[in-house]
């Protein structure tokens, strides 16, 4: 299973300050270094951590790939054409929301969606939705055409002590993976995801990558990146 390392919060501790540290671009590189598979990063609508000069930086630089989030806003889709990042994972976006705070509702934004994957599928992008763990939003994904789906598991991880409640959601998240994969998706997960909840989700072997920010970009405060990293791919492993 891969480890997306989503740098998203190192742009966050940077623009506090208006500084040029700490570099996203550096911590990619660290991240690589340490087991990382890959580098997530999400260029929201209010620019307010990742910057298009960050995006660019990071895809000239790494040796893994970049998986370059983003809504479905033309400017931002016009970006993505231009830079083509080896994956695209499309997500909602709320201006007041501190995070994105659920999957998005594929039903309701076909022909959107629809525009977007046309256009981005001209430059070979691997493109995926982030969405709730519901067969119907991973249906009409799959008729859209894309490669992938992501799972939020932003909901299982906010359950912190009704373990029924838990369970059930995690019987959720297994049933849509089990689906989606087959109908022939690749199927990853993200969201919410620590060092103490990522064991039951990485148990999951159909999942081809995880995509996790806030803990280890916290963790890495403490401990550093390098360690940061390599904890989390031996609790996924
Ligand atoms: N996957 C997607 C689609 C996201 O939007 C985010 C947050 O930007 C993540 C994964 C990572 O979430 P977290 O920072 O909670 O690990």
């Amino acid at each position: 299973m891969k480890l997306g390392i989503n740098i998203d919060h190192v742009a966050t501790l940077r623009e506090a300050r208006g500084e040029e540290y700490p570099s996203p671009m550096e911590i990619a590189l660290l991240s690589e270094k340490s087991g990382a598979d890959g580098i997530t990063m999400h260029l929201r609508e209010d620019r307010r951590h990742i910057k298009e000069k960050d995006v660019i930086k990071v895809k000239e630089n790494i040796k893994t790939k970049l998986n370059l989030e983003m809504s479905l806003a033309p400017d931002i889709v016009s970006f993505a054409y231009d830079v083509e990042p080896r994956d695209v994972c499309i997500v909602p976006e709320n201006r007041e929301e501190l995070t994105t705070e659920g999957g998005l509702d594929v039903l309701n934004q076909k022909e959107k969606i629809k525009k977007a994957i046309e256009k981005l599928k001209n430059k070979n992008i691997c493109i995926s939705l982030f969405i709730e763990p519901d067969l119907k939003q991973i249906e009409m994904s799959k008729f859209l055409g894309v490669d992938a789906i992501e799972i939020h598991t932003g909901r299982y991880s906010n359950i912190y002590f009704d373990r029924e409640k838990k369970d059930l959601e995690l019987e959720n998240i297994k049933k849509a993976v089990f689906f989606a994969r087959d109908i022939g998706l690749l199927v990853n997960a993200g969201h919410g995801l620590n060092y103490k909840n990522v064991t039951e989700i990485a148990s999951i072997k159909e999942i081809n990558e995880l995509n996790i920010g806030h803990s280890i970009i916290s963790y890495a405060i403490y401990v550093g990146i390098e360690k940061a990293v390599i904890e989390m791919k031996k609790l996924i492993e």
